[in-house]
């Protein structure tokens, strides 16, 4: 079974997309379609960072925590608010840091926003910088518009049959880049 990282982007007190989060990985595990993990940046807390991993002398646990389980995860799913059009700078913190880990790894974006377009402006941005730091974005989306009510606190959907619905199509194309990734690592 494929292992997914799920990135919370929001370090914000009282944020509300980490709801997402909650719910994809309750999605992935009572579907039995893999195991899943929430890599939380408001747990790492992490410090702006002055250089990228590998040109750091004495990284932190934390950093070389985050960094493994990026590696060992066979695809990512990041959850992201969307701040002024774009996404929060402790997700591009994390996103320069690294750059072997992200190579060829699957990565499907979900935004959100507290209004009605889901947080949609941020994927060309995240898109372009995952594009350049040479992983492989996958070409589905998952909005979730006005997520303070659409999910409650413990990522439960208001409205379960919908929005299972959505992650099906959303995490089935990033379960079949793992798979077909998985096939030509085999050759
Ligand atoms: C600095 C900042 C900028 C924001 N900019 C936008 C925006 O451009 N568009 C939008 O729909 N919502 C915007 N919001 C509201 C977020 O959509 C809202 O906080 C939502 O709950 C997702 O973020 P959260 O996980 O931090 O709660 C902004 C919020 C903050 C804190």
């Amino acid at each position: 079974m494929p292992h997914i990282a799920i990135i919370s982007s929001s370090v914000r007190i009282g944020r509300n997309s980490h709801r997402v989060a909650l719910y994809f990985k309750n999605y992935l595990e009572e579907n039995k379609l893999a195991t899943a993990e929430i890599l939380d940046l408001k747990v790492y807390n992490f410090p702006v960072f002055d250089e990228r991993l590998r040109y750091q002398e004495e990284p932190t646990p934390g950093v070389l925590d985050f960094a493994a389980r990026i590696n060992a995860a066979d695809g990512v799913i990041i959850v992201t608010p969307e701040y002024n059009g774009g996404y929060p700078a402790a997700l591009k913190n994390v996103t320069d840091l690294l750059y072997d880990e992200w190579h060829r790894k699957p990565i499907a974006i979900s935004t959100a926003s507290d209004g009605i377009f889901g947080g949609t402006q941020v994927i060309t941005s995240l898109q372009w910088t995952l594009w350049k730091i040479r992983a492989w974005t996958v070409p589905a989306m998952f909005p979730v518009p006005r997520v303070q009510v659409s999910f409650d606190e413990n990522g439960v959907p208001k409205d379960k049959d919908a929005t299972d619905n959505r992650a099906k199509n959303f995490t089935g194309e990033l379960l079949w880049c793992i798979e077909a990734k998985s096939r030509m690592e085999k050759k």
